[in-house]
């Protein structure tokens, strides 16, 4: 990431706002700095493109030109109003804020960004548009746009998809943001994102910033904001066997290679190896569960047992790609086992500490001892 100096701070607010003075888009709601019209614009548009926006916004004033005629609106009025723009909690919020700010704030404004997002529906985006553009306040908004256009000049690598990043950006944006004009900064840079430094087809070689704009210079435009879209932990059904004999719990040590290699768990059966071609665990009956576990052990281990599900819910823990959803079974026993079959041993809960077990195992032992002393 790049870092700016007071001096190059200075020249890029000269040039962004030059730009802007020139260029800058001629906006319904740009014509006066009224917090209700900056507002109403703003959750506008981050429902849709500022095209779309335009009719909807001269409507909507038209009908609710004050924040206490939406407070005051019939619900639906309000939806009529919004119809089309998607998304209609957002215009609940809307109305319930015009009644925060008309009936418990005597219709007077929090004029800053931490103090707007007391308000309904206001997050630190909107908050921050509206503190900038309309009190004045020099704080950052930071929204796709932003992210992308200082993303990209600036070559933030922190992923932007995690929330510590957000706070990243705005305290960056916070010592770049001109005190001067911090409205029209952050509306330049709104413009910007929209123009040449749009997501998929930016025009960086007559960007007036391109000066400054380090992906650029690098020839990496396009890798920036940097957005790593996490793959969900692919989720595994399993079935954890407590088996409770006089000498002791029967308990397995995994292969010494993969996951939690050599650890010592109860016996787990992954559910996907009872269950036949397109079958899926949910068009079992447990019944049918519990037999075919029954069954996958003994052939496995001749040791028969007869299981019953503990209920409650599942114990479940996730690794970076896994996310092991695990149900409890207690087994009954005819007889002491025959263990030469089985890898593993049976060890009695006092030894417990002398034999490594993964945090999944932990949690297992936990839900089982809550669930057995409940009988
Ligand atoms: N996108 C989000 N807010 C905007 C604004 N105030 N002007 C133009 N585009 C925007």
């Amino acid at each position: 990431m790049e870092h700016w100096s007071e001096q190059t701070i200075v020249a890029f607010r000269q040039t962004l706002l030059a730009w802007y003075d020139k260029n800058k888009r001629d906006l319904p709601w740009r014509r006066d700095h009224d917090p209700y019209h900056v507002w109403v614009s703003e959750i506008m548009l981050q429902q849709t493109q500022v095209n779309t926006v335009i009719p909807y916004y001269e409507r909507f004033m038209r009908t609710f030109p004050t924040v206490n005629d939406l407070s005051a609106a019939q619900p639906e009025q309000l939806l009529k109003a919004w119809e089309g723009l998607g998304y209609y909690s957002r215009a609940r919020n809307l109305q319930r804020a015009a009644q925060e700010i008309v009936e418990d704030r005597h219709g007077v404004w929090p004029e800053t960004a931490e103090k707007l997002q007391e308000l309904t529906g206001i997050g630190p985006y909107t908050a921050g548009a509206i503190a900038s553009i309309a009190f004045g306040e020099p704080v950052a908004a930071v929204d796709g746009n932003a992210f992308r256009v200082f993303g990209r000049l600036l070559t933030i690598d922190d992923d932007i998809t995690k929330p510590a990043t957000r706070k990243l950006f705005e305290a960056t944006i916070d010592k770049i943001i001109d005190p001067n004009r911090p409205g029209d900064f952050n509306q330049a840079i709104m413009d910007l994102g929209s123009s040449y430094m749009t997501a998929k087809n930016p025009n960086v070689e007559q960007s007036p910033v391109k000066e400054f704009d380090q992906s650029y210079k690098t020839g990496h435009v396009l890798d920036y904001p940097v957005k790593t879209a996490k793959p969900r932990p692919v989720p595994v059904d399993y079935i954890a066997l407590v088996v409770n004999t006089p000498d002791g719990y029967l308990m397995t040590k995994r292969p010494s290679n993969g996951l939690l290699a050599n650890l010592w768990t109860f016996p787990l059966i992954k559910i996907d190896d009872l269950l036949k071609d397109d079958e899926q665990l949910s068009d079992l009956m447990d019944v049918d569960l519990v037999q075919r576990a029954q069954q996958a052990f003994a052939t496995e281990t001749e040791i028969s047992l007869s299981l019953a599900p503990i209920g409650g819910r599942q114990v479940t823990h996730t690794f970076t790609h896994l996310k092991w959803q695990i149900q409890i079974f207690s087994a009954e026993l005819k007889q002491r086992p025959d263990i030469s079959l089985f890898a593993g041993e049976i060890v009695p809960e006092r030894a417990f500490n002398e034999y490594p077990m993964p945090v999944v195992q932990q949690k297992l032992w936990q839900r089982w001892l809550a669930a057995s002393t409940k009988k």
